[in-house]
């Protein structure tokens, strides 16, 4: 009945049918959206988010399990981060009911784009921008709060294989008292070059390092860093310059239900190169096991470029309770019902 060849899904955009969208004054309190046509939509040329980059996104998954429900993972949590990155950004927070309702709502109303079980997810993306027109540097009147959603496959391609990964000593992507443990738009466009250049040399991504001493590791492009050093595991504590992951987050309860230590503190390129293990986590990339990484002349290869038992035993947990082989200890999954009474224009 698709129209779509699950088999050949990457993460990339594929236009569904519904979105989401409200609107709301500088001063006045969020009432719930509506849903309708995904398309595009008019703006002012004098939009705060055209000019001033005023403006928060958010990224989550809704997965098709093997008991054939649609579930979405930890949305509250994106909800909650989105409230963070507003405030940051000087814009109204959406409350996290109208969030949630959202998010439900169009993963509902394109639920034909939900890929099977084991093939992928809906991505959903929200978005808040400032639309209203303004001119000169200040909070824009007037904000659009939008969901959109497209299914998804892997990040990395070759799905659960190893990347290869190279260090930038030249670039960074946030330094202390910006925009960095904030998913805003803006943190997103500095990071293409660098990441393009990376990939003209053969490598899936770039490894930034902290932008006061040069030394520790920050984020793996849009993903957040492990590494995992006699059974213990290692992730850059949350300074305010790395965005605090939700999959960071669920991957560090795992390890610690699972027995590890997890040990939140700096870490040095130097440690992370001489671990036995290392991967970078996120929603899109869920758990991406790295087979390398350069840094200048040298080079680590971990696990004789093979998955690290640690980094499997870790993806096979938090994908087995995506698609529910495995239980839902943490009641991380939110049911949603397919037959919402949506309001369809
Ligand atoms: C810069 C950055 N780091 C880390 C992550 C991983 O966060 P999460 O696990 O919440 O998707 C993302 C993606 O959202 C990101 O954009």
């Amino acid at each position: 009945m698709s129209e779509i060849d699950w088999d050949s899904l990457t993460f990339s955009l594929t236009q569904t049918d519904w979105m989401y969208m409200v609107k709301c004054k500088l001063g006045d309190a969020w009432t719930p959206g509506k849903i309708m046509p995904y398309g595009p939509f008019e703006i002012y040329p004098a939009a705060g988010v055209l000019n001033y980059g005023q403006g928060i996104f958010e990224g989550m998954k809704a997965h098709k399990t093997i008991n054939d429900r649609v579930v979405i993972f930890r949305a509250e949590q994106n909800a909650r981060r989105f409230q963070t990155g507003a405030d940051r950004l000087g814009m109204p927070p959406v409350p996290e009911s109208i969030f949630l309702d959202a998010v439900e709502q169009v993963v509902a109303a394109n639920k034909k784009w939900v890929p099977p079980s084991g093939k992928g997810a809906l991505y959903v993306r929200p978005l808040l921008i400032g639309t209203g027109p303004i001119m000169g540097v200040a909070p824009a009147p007037e904000y659009t709060f939008l969901v959109y959603v497209t299914p998804v496959g892997p990040y990395f391609k070759g799905g659960l294989s190893c990347i290869n990964l190279i260090i930038t000593d030249e670039y960074h992507r946030a330094a202390s008292g910006g925009s960095g443990g904030v998913k805003a738009i803006g943190n997103y466009a500095p990071g293409m070059m660098p990441s393009k250049n990376a990939k003209k040399n053969g490598f899936a991504e770039v490894i930034y390092l902290d932008a006061e001493f040069h030394k520790y590791i920050e984020e793996v492009g849009a993903a957040n860093f492990f590494c995992v050093k006699d059974n213990i595991l290692y992730t850059p504590e949350l300074t305010g310059t790395i965005l605090p992951g939700i999959t960071r987050d669920s991957i560090i309860q795992l390890a610690r239900k699972q027995g590890y230590e997890v040990i939140e503190e700096k870490v040095s390129a130097e440690f992370a190169m001489d671990a036995d293990e290392a991967f970078c986590c996120g929603t899109a990339a869920v758990i991406s096991p790295i087979g390398s990484i350069t840094h200048g002349d040298k080079k680590k290869t971990y696990s004789n470029g093979d998955i690290g038992p640690i980094t499997q035993e870790l993806y096979n947990l938090l994908s087995g309770i995506h698609s529910e082989e495995e239980e839902d200890q943490f009641g991380w999954l939110h049911e949603v019902d397919l037959d919402l009474n949506l309001n369809l224009d």
